[in-house]
């Protein structure tokens, strides 16, 4: 791109990021930053046991403690009718526990303390007397006639079966697989993960007991809605609440839900008349708040002997923890599973869904994923690769052979969505163009016969991002529209406020590039504001990609909304009339006389000194947008790998990945967001595992045992683009922030498994440890097909 000084940098420019002068020189406010006179410090006692009946909690000694000034229960709680709260499905979650802990982790006591080293050295004084039930960990298990029931709480709950969820048409779906010649199977868990943010969550609440306002720092990314759920909570008037979200060190879904140490801190607040600040650690980070994923799924792909695809099955059940807390969409149980079709052209397609409550911490959020959608990647891509196997097809040709093509955009999908814009076919050639696919292919065949294993493995991904249009998204209750508030001062500087919240995104700089594109006013005059409920626009905040493709879309309204008034001001000082005046990026200019000129920066100082009679002076508005559809941003990734015989371990040879997320606002901001998301997705493959003992403790509570790839085993990735706009996006942009975690973790395990697949090996479930291929290899070796058919 030029770097021409006069040029506006709008769209298209790879401006650099605004909001990293305060982060590289530390001079960022992230909520543990916030210190207030008189403030006290909480930590919370949380249960070591998984399921467990609470006989008695005994704080005297913690109480007696010098500097301990309170010691919160659930029985305190329940006084003040907080004990329980709603979860963003629906259903309800323990503050503090009353009756039954129900996973190990969970919140039973808290100590504010003047200090935070106070607080939690009194957590040990604290004795509590637990009765221990057998743990459930496993929703199969969960779901067993003899299975003890988890939410004993809930009136009418039997068993612990949550929902059941069907999409898709049954018998168009039974009707195709009679067709069939062929059907591809294969059962699969997507295994509990965890956003992990570098900055883990926490608060600083402060009532003011003389005024009643209560000012929140939170580490949330979701503010307005998070004031919102607290008005209704807590019975305190929504605007005497004041939810201020400051710099985030990242939230990939975690910093979504509304966890019980913000309303315990609230609360102790509120009863003190004192701030109090609560910041969990790393471990209560990693087994307590919202995990990601633990999906157990069945698929079944039918198709022609040609390779034509027919028709798809699929089933799940998912492990939702001891409370059903997934952030989704009302409407949809299982998120946006449904998009499981894919970038394929299947003509029916059945999707069954079913929850159960296991004693482990609650979540499911969209972990730098929309809502579910890259279990739904996975599933759909693993099985392709197999079916291409079983039908003796090169996997690449048979994903070729079964795209939606570009022409048959908008595109409904068997499962109801209508895709926007794509063009697959353009985005995997160009893959495998930069990959020399062929050539890999052939490689590989010679490798073989040296005793080498080199696999290639394909994911062409669909997301579904931008929720979204009303009439369809709405998070209990909640619309899903977001908004724009722009001001423009006197000399021409401006200040943007959005409804949505940045966690390191960019959006700093990329909302203030679309205000430069609409109005020609430079970047870095634009101020972007972001994360307090009193000084932004209502907005349902940031995760699933959704920025861009609502605030965005807004943003880049009320810029057209503030040029239209710009229009009538600029004709009352070139003396004519509106109609004659056009608009270049940064000036307006009289039609057919381009020199009779005034630039934007003319045109804000006369909105507030020299206005037309009846015009409202200023030159400020709002816009809150709500999507006609989502958006669909696509890709094609490749990774070649070698994987050792002797030992199992596999090595990346190359990663090539090409994205599709529309117009770009700013490539090299675009390209950091698919560099993170591929390291995810590298991560979940091949290391990030959650799991549990079978007396119900986490084992993954720690970065020893819950393995983040760092910088050292993250491989290279080669980064290409095609740009497909979205037609009903202002500036036809998609969103593009989780695409490359949605879309990877299958390149990366079709890749092990293709290296493997003349031993017959059709899958082995993640993380692809050395261990578990060694062992694949091992059985395959002596018995034959290992994994699904
Ligand atoms: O909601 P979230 O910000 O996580 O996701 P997004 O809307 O996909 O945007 C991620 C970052 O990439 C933001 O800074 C966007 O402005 C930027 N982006 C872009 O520059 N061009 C696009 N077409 C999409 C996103």
């Amino acid at each position: 791109m030029s770097t021409d000084a006069t040029e506006i940098r709008g769209i298209g420019h790879s401006v650099k990021r605004k909001e990293d002068d305060r982060f590289i020189r530390g001079k960022g406010t992230y909520v543990d930053d916030v210190v207030l006179p008189g403030m006290l410090y909480m930590a919370i006692l949380r249960s070591p046991l998984a399921h467990a009946e609470l006989k008695s909690i005994d704080a005297s000694r913690a109480t007696a403690l010098p500097g301990v000034v309170a010691v919160v229960t659930g029985e305190l709680l329940a006084q003040h009718n907080l004990a329980w709260m709603p979860t963003l499905s629906g259903d309800t979650q323990a503050v503090l526990v009353t009756d039954r802990v129900r996973f190990q982790g969970q919140e039973v006591a808290c100590v504010i303390a003047e200090s935070a080293y106070i607080a939690k050295d009194a957590l040990e004084l604290i004795d509590v007397e637990y009765e221990p039930l057998p743990p459930v960990t496993n929703p199969e298990q969960a779901a067993k006639d003899d299975a003890p029931v988890i939410r004993t709480d809930k009136e009418g709950q039997e068993g612990n079966h949550i929902y059941h969820w069907e999409s898709g048409d049954k018998e168009a779906t039974d009707r195709a697989f009679a067709e069939a010649d062929v059907v591809v199977s294969l059962d699969t868990f997507y295994p509990r993960s965890h956003p992990a943010p570098l900055e883990t969550c926490g608060c600083v609440a402060d009532v003011n007991p003389a005024t009643g306002q209560a000012t929140i720092w939170m580490t949330s990314q979701a503010p307005h809605a998070i004031r919102t759920v607290f008005a209704l909570v807590t019975g305190l008037p929504e605007e005497n609440i004041r939810v201020i979200s400051p710099d985030l060190g990242g939230g990939f879904g975690n910093k979504v839900p509304v966890y019980p140490g913000y309303v315990v801190a609230t609360a102790a607040s509120l009863l003190l008349g004192r701030p109090v600040k609560w910041i969990e650690d790393r471990t209560e980070n990693l087994i307590s708040t919202g995990f990601a994923r633990d999906f157990h799924m069945h698929g079944e792909l039918a198709l022609r002997e040609d390779g034509t695809m027919l028709g798809l099955r699929v089933s799940l059940l998912a492990d939702e923890g001891a409370f059903h807390a997934d952030a989704q969409p009302t409407k949809f149980k299982v998120g946006l599973f449904h998009i499981v079709t894919g970038s394929y052209d299947l003509p029916a397609a059945h999707v069954v869904a079913d929850g159960a409550y296991t004693n482990k911490a609650p979540g499911g959020v969209a972990y730098r994923c929309s809502f579910r959608v890259t279990e739904a990647s996975y599933l759909i891509e693993r099985l392709v690769q197999n079916a291409a196997y079983e039908l003796g097809m090169d996997p690449a040709d048979l994903r070729l052979k079964n795209f939606i093509k570009a022409e048959q955009f908008p595109y409904t999908s068997p499962t109801g969505f209508v895709y926007d814009s794509g063009d697959y076919q353009r985005a995997a050639e160009l893959a495998m163009d930069s990959m020399a696919y062929r050539e890999l292919r052939e490689e590989q065949e010679n490798a073989r016969k040296e005793g080498r294993l080199i696999g290639v493995g394909m994911a062409s991904f669909t997301e579904v991002v931008g929720a979204g249009p009303h009439k369809d998204f709405d998070i209990l209750g909640l619309k899903m529209f977001d908004s724009a508030e722009l001001r423009i001062h006197p000399t021409g500087k401006a200040i943007l406020k959005i409804g949505v919240k940045t966690q390191g995104q960019g959006h700093e700089t990329t909302f203030a590039q679309i205000v430069a594109e609409e109005l020609g006013i430079q970047p870095e005059d634009v101020l972007v504001q972001h994360g307090d409920t009193d000084n932004t626009p209502y907005g349902l905040g940031t995760y699933a990609s959704r920025s861009t493709p609502t605030a965005g879309a807004a943003t880049a309204m009320v810029s057209r909304k503030l040029r239209e008034k710009g229009r009538t001001i600029a004709a009352h000082l070139l003396e004519v009339a509106p109609e004659d005046v056009e608009f270049e990026k940064g000036r307006f200019f009289v039609r057919g006389a381009p020199d009779k000129a005034k630039t934007i920066q003319d045109v804000a100082f006369a909105a507030y000194t020299n206005f037309p009679d009846g015009l409202e002076p200023g030159l400020e508005g709002v816009h809150y947008y709500d999507p006609p559809n989502m958006t669909f941003p696509f890709g094609t990734y490749l990774v070649s790998v070698e994987v050792d015989p002797d030992t199992g371990e596999w090595k990346v040879r190359r990663v090539v990945a090409v994205d599709d997320c529309g117009v770009r606002i700013n490539p090299m901001i675009v390209e950091g967001q698919i560099h993170g998301g591929l390291a995810e997705g590298y991560g979940i493959a091949a290391m990030e595992l959650i799991t549990f003992d079978e007396g119900g403790n986490c084992i993954g509570s720690n970065f020893m045992d819950y393995l983040l790839p760092t910088a050292w085993e993250t491989p290279k990735f080669e980064l290409h683009a095609t740009v497909t706009p979205s037609p009903h996006h202002p500036f036809g942009a998609k969103g593009v922030g989780e695409s490359a975690t949605v879309g990877s973790p299958a390149a990366f395990v079709n890749a092990v498994i293709d290296a493997l697949q003349h031993l017959g090996i059709r899958n082995i479930e993640m993380p692809l440890t050395s261990g578990r291929v060694w062992e694949a290899i091992q059985t395959a070796q002596g018995s034959g097909p290992v994994g699904g058919s």
